[in-house]
């Protein structure tokens, strides 16, 4: 095998994420507390990793040691603002511990806003659906980045809206559990203004930040490119999960299967792509799934599938949805705020890994703005519905006793976060099965 480096561009960054309800603990005033409680998801989120109980400290360490020089963390609306006149002055003061504690490691932070969960008050009140709620967020936005801008100026104002409008009103795997597609274009719509003024506020408190969102972007293909039936749900679909937010952002217009919406203040509000990757889709026309809108969506029969086949292993989607944003968005800055796999004994993690991350330098040799890579996710954590079943850290935790346990792909990334690049010996080392993949011979 030929010995090589595949090194990224100076000032790289390198990190892990995690979000806010998943690692925290006890976050008891919030929309999916509520829901876990009612036994819609697998588990409960208890404790989670005890994040606000102190033992970020320890994790942040092992991010420090394991070369990581960026962590991106999101903070709890229902934390922070518990009531609609209420500000928890001591909830903001741990936020700033935490990000003097990455500070303090060397570890640059970025903070998202909004990850997936509501206040309870901001959910009784319509949460998303109603139009007031922007203007609930953005002075909560106001009020927390006053407070956390003298350690970060990195912001990502919402996670993922497309998998919050159409997981909680399409598909209704997270609350409120509805089916309706016109409803989770409204909380999209919604979503985009917030994010818009939020974009404004944030400028203003911070002329210097940088802002943006993260977009779980999912490209897919026809299962059958000669059937034209497959090659129409792929594009509806496609366009569906895709492009609200990137349209919205391009031309002030968000596009949608039940109409177009005109919301001319969301052009331009972006400093950075945001890219959320993790597998690509086959997508075919399916007569018996009505409820799906005619549209099936599968892995290849010969893919490489994560324990609960939930990731399919598919590197070359990552390189095109990174050449898609490039060609979207010219000239903008692309951070890829989250990709990995649920993977509890770490037999594949590597090489997922391994093999993302060179796309990913293929990308760079383009001169594409790639500015950094954060993987999801540092420890394992609750995961939605779908709660412990499955394993996306570098570290695995053990629930009951908190106890962390380093898994070997920790070792592989901090190899590739010191090096600033992926050698030929660390894959041999970690993944050698795909060896001849990344360095032919
Ligand atoms: C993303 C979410 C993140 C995590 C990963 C596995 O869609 O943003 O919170 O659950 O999936």
């Amino acid at each position: 095998m030929p010995q090589a480096v595949f090194h990224f561009p100076r000032g790289f960054l390198w990190g892990t994420v995690t979000a806010s309800h998943q690692v925290e603990g006890n976050n008891t005033n919030n929309n999916w507390w509520k829901w876990e409680q009612e036994g819609h998801t697998n588990g409960t989120s208890g404790l989670a990793c005890d994040w606000w109980g102190g033992r970020w400290r320890e994790d942040f360490d092992r991010a420090a040691e394991a070369g990581q020089n960026a962590h991106r963390f999101s903070v709890e609306w229902s934390r922070i603002q518990p009531a609609p006149n209420q500000w928890d002055e001591d909830a903001l003061e741990k936020y700033r511990a935490m990000l003097r504690g990455l500070r303090e490691r060397g570890i640059l932070p970025m903070v998202t806003l909004h990850h997936f969960t509501d206040p309870l008050w901001v959910w009784e009140h319509g949460a998303w659906e109603s139009a007031e709620t922007a203007g609930l967020f953005e002075k909560f936005v106001r009020k927390t980045v006053d407070a956390l801008k003298e350690y970060c100026s990195l912001w990502c104002t919402i996670n993922e809206p497309n998998v919050y409008a159409l997981s909680g009103y399409a598909n209704g795997a997270f609350p409120p559990g509805a089916h309706n597609i016109k409803r989770a274009v409204g909380v999209e719509a919604n979503m985009l203004r917030a994010h818009a003024a939020a974009y404004r506020a944030i400028h203003q408190i911070q002329p210097e930040a940088r802002v943006g969102y993260a977009l779980h972007y999912r490209p897919m293909v026809a299962k059958n490119k000669w059937s034209p039936l497959d090659a129409l749900m792929r594009s509806l679909r496609y366009e569906g999960i895709n492009m609200a937010f990137p349209s919205a952002i391009s031309t002030g217009v968000l596009k949608s299967p039940v109409g177009n919406l005109s919301v001319p203040e969301a052009k331009g509000t972006q400093d950075y792509l945001g890219l959320n990757y993790y597998s690509l889709d086959r997508i075919s026309f399916h007569l018996g799934k009505p409820k799906d809108l005619f549209t099936h969506s599968d892995f290849h029969e010969d893919a490489d599938l994560s324990d609960n086949n939930f990731i399919a292993n598919i590197p070359e989607g990552f390189y095109e949805s990174i050449k898609w944003a490039v060609r979207t968005y010219p000239n903008t800055p692309i951070i890829v705020t989250e990709n990995g796999v649920e993977d509890s004994d770490d037999h594949m993690r590597p090489r997922y890994l391994a093999q993302h991350v060179h796309q990913m330098w293929r990308a760079t040799n383009f001169n594409w703005p790639v500015k950094g890579y954060f993987h999801w996710s540092l420890v394992d954590n609750f995961e939605w519905e779908r709660g412990w079943t499955q394993r996306f850290g570098l570290w695995e935790l053990d629930v009951e006793t908190q106890k962390r346990t380093k898994r070997p792909s920790a070792d592989l990334y901090a190899a590739i976060c010191k090096e600033n690049g992926l050698s030929s010996d660390m894959v041999a080392k970690y993944c050698p099965e795909v060896s001849e993949k990344i360095f032919p011979s």
